[in-house]
């Protein structure tokens, strides 16, 4: 069931090269890290793509190397956190510290939009949202890594919806605990009472209506107009374009837009965003609502029943960053799902305007996250 094709980034960099498309491979490939392309199965047929970077030269040290699993969120991809590069990039930092390192791309996303028999021009292939990345594509991509690495645990690295899966599959699943060594959960979308975003406001009436379909495709047209676009325009107006955000940062690293906008959106289905409207609107952490005729159907109850969080219990705690300013995720939404966690440190940044994507973005990123995550992961890891 697992493997259906391993190849070496340089095999796949030749073409993407010619056709002057910016890839997770070539990306990895410029900074002269070492770089691998791994096809994994679910057991609903989608082929899903990770990226891996098995090895670092400043890495010294011999023996085996504990495995990151990083998880991205919603309209991107792999590539979100590899466009700061090695210095300030966490996967970079984590394979100089010797860690074998792992980039998920979920079904729908540029890398991952095969199928065994369904086509992704048809509305068919559309019908999942982030419960399934959860349940089915984060079960996939964990089972895989162990197998081929003979490693027992993953630690996992997760932004936003990345984590949102994480905390599905947990509650859905209690036996892949074990496999997770830590997690690290970084602006976690699970209770969405308090977030405004412009998904939330204008985008909201089509989100609701449209059938399950593709929405915001990654296009390689779009890819070469956008950056043209918002060097005319105003870099903050393709914030807005980009994350369906909305509110602008001081922190954010402005030099990353060219290659944001040429690599995102990586593509989605209309019912992931429709599924966290519904968590906005119910205050709940639940599965998606079909409407209460199907919802008696699919879960024997009227309205969708809540993720049992009391379920999320890997080996260590689960290690939380949010921000007072982020209102794509909440900081009081963040604090409930953290009470409703068995075991949690929290890790809250206050500085003014640091907002959703400067968890992977800010200029000061290396300080303020990812070298705390390393400590978090060496302390943890090893055990
Ligand atoms: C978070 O929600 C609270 C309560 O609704 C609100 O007052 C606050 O402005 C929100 N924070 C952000 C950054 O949007
Ligand atoms: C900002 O982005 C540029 C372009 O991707 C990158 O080269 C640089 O290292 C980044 N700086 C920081 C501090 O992340």
């Amino acid at each position: 069931m697992w493997l259906i094709l391993i190849f070496y980034g340089c095999l796949a960099v030749g073409t993407e090269a010619q056709s002057g498309k910016i890839t997770a491979v070539s990306i990895i490939k410029g900074h002269n890290y070492p770089v691998e392309s791994h096809y994994t199965r679910t057991r609903d047929d989608y082929i899903l793509q990770a990226f891996r970077i098995p090895n670092s030269a400043s890495c010294r040290r011999p023996g085996t190397k504990p495995v990151v699993l990083f998880l991205h969120g919603m309209t991107a991809s792999a590539d979100t956190f590899l466009l700061n590069g090695p210095k300030d990039g966490l996967p970079y930092m984590l394979a100089d510290a010797c860690y074998d390192v792992w980039l998920a791309n979920f079904r729908g996303t540029r890398y991952s939009r095969l199928h065994a028999y369904l086509n992704p021009n048809k509305n068919e292939f559309w019908r999942f949202s982030f419960h399934e990345l959860g349940v089915e594509d984060l079960a996939t991509f964990i089972d895989y890594i162990l197998q081929l690495t003979n490693e027992k645990t993953v630690n996992v690295v997760a932004h936003s919806q990345g984590c949102t899966t994480f905390l599905v599959l947990l509650s859905m699943r209690p036996e892949y605990n074990e496999k997770v060594k830590t997690a690290i959960l970084m602006a976690p979308a699970a209770f969405m009472e308090h977030t405004s975003t412009l998904g939330q406001t204008v985008f909201r009436p089509y989100i609701m209506v449209s059938p399950d379909s593709e929405f915001l495709q990654h296009s390689k047209l779009r890819s070469h107009i956008m950056p043209t676009v918002c060097r005319l325009g105003s870099w903050s107006v393709c914030n807005l374009y980009l994350f369906l955000n909305g509110r602008p940062s001081s922190h954010f690293n402005t030099s990353v837009y060219p290659s944001l906008l040429a690599t995102h959106p990586a593509g989605i289905s209309t019912r992931q965003p429709r599924h966290f409207i519904q968590l906005t609107d119910s205050g709940k952490f639940r599965q998606y609502d079909y409407g209460r005729v199907k919802n008696l159907i699919v879960y024997g109850q009227k309205s969708p029943p809540d993720y049992k969080l009391y379920n999320v219990q890997p080996l260590s705690p689960v290690h939380i960053f949010y921000s007072d300013d982020d209102s794509s995720v909440n900081a009081t939404d963040v604090r409930f799902l953290g009470s409703k966690l068995t075991s949690v440190v929290m890790n809250r940044i206050t500085k003014p305007t640091w907002h959703h994507l400067d968890f992977i973005f800010a200029i000061t990123v290396a300080q303020d996250i990812n070298k705390p995550i390393i400590q978090i992961l060496d302390k943890f890891s090893s055990k």
